[in-house]
């Protein structure tokens, strides 16, 4: 114990640990401050950030689904200029490693909340959100096009010098073609995934569940399908990839980085389990010293896809 080497490298930038918390389900970071410390975490992707605040959608906003959630927030939030004065301050003051999830409406806008947020001192890496499947303008539209993703990233990359990442949405026939345009745009690495498409219908009123109507479905219902995903951006790209979708326990960490990440996020699990980091943590040390593997790292793509002999 404690040789295990942890730590994994996104681009230039080197996180503790392979553990992201997933934009929208951790608030800012700050609210969690007093359950997590936030510096042992390898990152925080903050709530989606547009240039102005927004008021998301009405209720219902969220339901539970077998295994699963189904959202349509809306993307509520605070603008990137409140998120700088009112946040950023304590994330640095607490050393968490920042990731800012942007998301806009047009190109432009993507461009100017990337270099808002390349003066702000305490930013880690850029997210671009290019999935979120919840709101009408932007954001999804460029993630469905290559042409909309090379774009985006190609224009963000112009203005900063930050580690850019884009979000992937697992709403298209082949993601991996999205990860290389994204790939070939310049981007640092790729996140996937985002919520799926999905909707749910009370059949006594007939009405659906979410107000939005439809929403994005997140949670372990939608694992097997995140890491198939993984795996096949893996062998796309050579930019790291960082995996998510329904992780729950160390093992689904695990899974993840065989697959091909070369590191996570956990969204829908925090809000049943706050506490659930250490245990990932710990979990994840005591398979790495049961196997003899001195660094999280190694574990990336090592997934045995040989054909075996049947006996
Ligand atoms: C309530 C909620 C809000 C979310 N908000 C955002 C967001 O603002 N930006 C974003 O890129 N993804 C957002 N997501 C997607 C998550 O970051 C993540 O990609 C997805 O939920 C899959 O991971 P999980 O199954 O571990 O939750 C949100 C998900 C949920 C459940």
């Amino acid at each position: 114990m404690g040789l295990t080497d942890l730590s994994v490298k996104i681009g230039s930038l080197t996180l503790a640990n392979p553990l992201i918390a997933a934009s929208g389900c951790f608030g800012y970071g700050v609210e969690y401050a007093g359950v997590v410390d936030l510096s042992h975490l390898g990152g925080v992707a903050v709530k989606g950030l547009f240039l102005t605040e927004r008021q998301g959608h009405p209720p219902e906003r969220i339901v539970e689904t077998p295994a699963g959630m189904l959202n349509a927030i809306g993307l509520q939030g605070i603008g990137v200029h409140r998120f700088i004065k009112e946040k950023l301050p304590e994330l640095r003051e607490r050393r968490a490693t920042v990731i800012v999830n942007i998301c806009g409406s047009t190109l432009d806008e993507y461009v100017e909340l990337s270099r808002i947020l390349s003066d702000a001192e305490g930013v880690a890496a850029i997210e671009l959100n290019i999935s979120c499947p919840n709101i009408k303008e932007g954001g999804i539209t460029f993630g469905c096009s290559l042409h909309g993703t090379f774009d985006v990233v190609s224009a963000v990359r112009k203005v900063t010098r930050l580690p850019i990442i884009p979000k992937l949405t697992p709403n298209v026939t082949d993601v991996a073609s999205f990860a290389k345009a994204s790939e070939d745009a310049g981007a640092d690495a790729v996140s996937l995934v985002n919520t799926f498409l999905a909707m749910a219908i009370d059949v006594e009123t007939r009405r659906p569940k979410l107000s939005n109507i439809v929403g994005g479905l997140s949670g372990p219902a939608i694992r097997p399908i995140a890491v198939r995903m993984v795996y096949d951006c893996h062998r796309a790209v050579k930019i790291p990839v960082i995996g998510m979708g329904g992780i729950a326990s160390a093992k689904d960490v695990l899974e993840f980085m065989i697959a091909g990440a070369s590191a996570v996020q956990v969204g829908t699990a925090n809000f049943a389990d706050p506490f659930i980091w250490s245990k990932l943590l710990d979990g994840i040390t005591e398979y790495l010293n049961r196997h003899h593997i001195p660094r999280v790292s190694d574990l990336t793509g090592t997934v045995d896809t040989g054909v075996h002999a049947a006996h």
